[in-house]
C-alpha cells in the first residue's frame, strides 16, 4: 500500500501546517545551531534520531538545523512552537522549553517512517520536507493512566511507556501505584507497604466473583531512585509522572501489610487476590490519617507533579456503619452520618497535600461533595465533568464509556469482552466530548483536557498494554491537541502514522499476530 507522505501523516495533527517546494537533508555533515535554553531539546532530537539514522548532530556556531528559545514569541503558550523547514535549513522556535520538546516530536514525524526504527537503518535518505508549521495545544492536561497495581510493570518498560506517550505530545503519565492487589510505592516510614503489601499469592482467573484463581504469585514494587530516574527521564521529553496512591478504599494490599490502618485492627486480610470492589476501607481514627499523610510526603518527595492523585473512588461505607469508632468519628466531626467520611477523609488528605503547595487530583464520585481545590477526575459519567466544571472544580474528562482503553477495540472474535455491552472503539474515543455545553468561558476554562485509562486486572503484558492503548491513544492524543481535523482527516492520517508504531514494534493490528488476547471480563471496578 502506497503511505501517505510523512507531513502528511503526523499525528496528532499541528495547528497550521504549509507545505512547501524541496527539502532539507539531514547528515553526517548536518549541525546544530542551539541557542541558551534549547540543549534539552536538541539532546533528545540526537537521542530519537541516532538509533534508526546514526546521524550525530553536533553542535555549531554556524548550524543549518536551529534550536531555538525566544521567549519574546507571543502567542505560543507553554508548549506551542514554530517550525520552517526550507532547502537551506530548518528552524524550530519556541517559547518555552517544553514547546521545543514538542517541536522535535514533530521533526521526527517528518523524517521517514523509519526514522523511528529502534535499529539501524541504512539506505534512506533522512529528509525533512519543506514546511511552515504552527503549533499550540488546545488542552494542557494531555493525558495516559496506567494501572501497575494490578499486574506490575518494571521501570525499563515504563520508560518506553513514556516514550511512545511523548511521541503524541501527551504530557501526563497517571501512575496508578497502590491497590488492593498490590502496593508498588516505596514508602522508606513503612517498608512493609511494598514487602507484604507489594505480592499476592494468586490472582483470580476469571471476572469479579469468580471461583477460579491462577495458582501464580504476583508482585514487585519500585525504589525511590528508580522512580526518581522515570520522573527524570519522563521530564526530558516533556511529560510529567503524576502519582496515585489511592484512599480512602482500593486499600487492601496497605491493610494485608498494617491491619492497623482498617476498621478492625485485629483483622488479619491478605493482598486480594479477586477482581471487583473490594469492600475493606480505611479507618478514621488520627494515626491513620497521620500514617497517609506521611505516605504523601513522601509521595511529594519523589513526584515533583504540581499536582497529586488521592484515589476517591469506589469506597463502600459499609464497614464504617458497622464500625462504633467510625461512627463515634462522624459524630464528632458533625457529619450526617459515617457516608460522609469518604468526602471528610478526603478533604483530609488533600489539606495536606494543599499545605505542601500542591494540587489534589481525585476520582468523581456519585454523592461525594468534593473541596474546590480538588481537580475533578471525571470517569462514570460526563455530567459529572459538566456539574463539577460548574461548581468551579478544574477537570480532567477519563469517561469510561471513551476513555478505558481496557473495554473492547471492537466486536471482533480476538477482542477482548469488555465491560458488557459496551465497546471503546476508534471512532468512540475520536468522538470524545471535552467541551462542556457552556456560553461561560470560565467554565469551559476549568476543562483542563482528558486522558485514556489502562485498568491491568486482566493485562499482564507490555504486548497487551499496548494492543490495547494503539491506536486509540492516537485518537485521544488527537483530539486533546487540537480536536479539529475531523474523523476522515484523522483516519487517513493514521494510515502513515501506523508505519510510525510498526517501526517501533508497537502492536496495533487488528488482532496482531504476536498477541494472544486473554478473555476481559466484566464488572465495574
Ligand atoms: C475507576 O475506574 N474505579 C476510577
Amino acid at each position: 500500500m502506497e503511505l501517505p507522505r510523512p507531513e502528511l501523516a503526523l499525528v496528532p495533527r499541528p495547528r497550521r501546517v504549509s507545505t512547501r517546494s524541496g527539502r532539507f537533508r539531514l547528515d553526517a555533515t548536518t549541525r546544530l545551531r542551539v541557542t541558551p535554553g534549547a540543549e534539552a531539546a536538541a539532546n533528545l532530537l540526537r537521542t530519537l534520531l541516532a538509533p534508526a539514522t546514526g546521524l550525530r548532530l553536533e553542535a555549531a556556531a554556524d548550524g543549518a538545523f536551529v534550536l531555538a528559545l525566544d521567549p519574546a514569541l507571543t502567542g505560543l503558550g507553554d508548549e506551542g512552537y514554530g517550525l520552517t523547514v526550507s532547502p537551506k535549513g530548518a528552524l524550530l522556535r519556541a517559547a518555552h522549553p517544553a514547546g521545543l520538546l514538542r517541536g522535535v516530536q514533530t521533526v521526527r514525524q517528518l523524517l521517514p517512517y523509519d526514522a523511528l526504527s529502534e535499529r539501524p537503518v541504512r539506505g534512506v535518505a533522512w529528509d525533512l520536507p519543506a514546511v511552515e508549521i504552527t503549533d499550540v495545544p488546545r488542552h494542557a492536561w494531555r493525558g495516559s493512566m496506567l494501572d501497575v497495581a494490578r499486574h506490575f510493570q518494571p521501570v525499563p518498560y515504563l520508560r518506553r511507556y513514556v516514550d511512545l506517550m511523548a511521541l503524541h505530545k501527551l504530557n501526563v503519565f497517571h501512575l496508578h501505584l497502590t491497590d488492593d492487589q498490590g502496593w508498588r510505592m516505596p514508602v522508606a516510614a513503612y517498608p512493609r507497604l511494598t514487602e507484604v503489601g507489594g505480592r499476592r499469592t494468586e490472582s483470580m482467573a476469571g471476572p469479579a466473583g469468580s471461583d477460579r484463581f491462577d495458582g501464580v504469585p504476583h508482585g514487585g514494587s519500585y525504589t525511590r531512585a528508580e522512580l526518581r530516574e522515570l520522573v527524570a527521564y519522563a521530564a526530558e521529553r516533556g511529560v510529567t509522572v503524576l502519582p496515585e496512591t489511592g484512599v480512602p478504599g482500593h486499600v487492601r494490599a496497605a491493610l494485608a501489610a498494617h491491619p492497623e490502618l482498617g476498621t478492625d485492627p485485629a483483622r488479619r486480610l491478605d493482598v486480594w487476590t479477586h477482581w471487583g470492589v473490594c469492600e475493606n476501607v480505611l479507618g478514621t481514627d488520627d494515626h491513620v490519617l497521620d500514617f497517609f499523610r506521611t505516605v504523601l510526603d513522601e509521595v511529594m518527595d519523589v513526584f515533583p507533579s504540581p499536582y497529586v492523585h488521592i484515589g476517591g473512588d469506589e469506597c463502600p461505607t459499609t464497614e464504617w456503619e458497622r464500625s462504633p469508632a467510625a461512627r463515634a468519628r462522624a459524630a464528632r466531626e458533625g457529619l450526617p452520618g459515617p457516608r460522609a467520611l469518604h468526602p471528610w477523609f478526603i478533604a483530609r488528605m488533600a489539606g495536606h497535600l494543599m499545605r505542601a503547595g500542591r494540587r489534589p487530583v481525585v476520582w468523581a464520585e456519585n454523592d461525594v461533595p468534593l473541596p474546590l481545590e480538588c481537580t475533578v477526575m471525571s470517569w462514570r459519567d460526563p455530567g459529572h465533568a459538566r456539574a463539577a466544571a460548574e461548581r468551579g472544580h478544574e477537570v480532567v474528562h477519563a469517561e469510561h464509556r471513551t476513555t478505558y482503553f481496557d473495554y473492547a477495540r471492537g466486536h471482533g472474535a480476538g477482542e477482548p469482552p469488555g465491560q458488557p455491552g459496551i465497546v471503546v472503539d476508534l471512532r468512540t474515543v475520536y468522538d470524545v466530548d471535552l467541551a462542556p455545553p457552556t456560553p461561560d468561558p470560565r467554565v469551559a476554562s476549568r476543562v483542563l483536557g482528558a486522558q485514556g485509562q489502562l485498568w491491568t486486572e486482566f493485562v499482564q503484558t507490555p504486548e497487551h498494554i499496548e494492543y490495547l492503548t494503539y491506536p486509540r491513544l492516537c485518537a485521544l492524543a488527537e483530539r486533546v491537541w487540537d480536536g479539529t481535523s475531523g474523523w476522515r482527516d484523522f483516519t487517513a492520517r493514521l494510515t502513515g502514522h501506523r508505519a510510525r508504531l510498526d517501526a517501533l514494534d508497537v502492536p496495533h493490528a487488528d488482532p496482531p499476530p504476536t498477541v494472544s488476547v486473554p478473555p476481559r471480563v466484566g464488572g465495574v471496578r
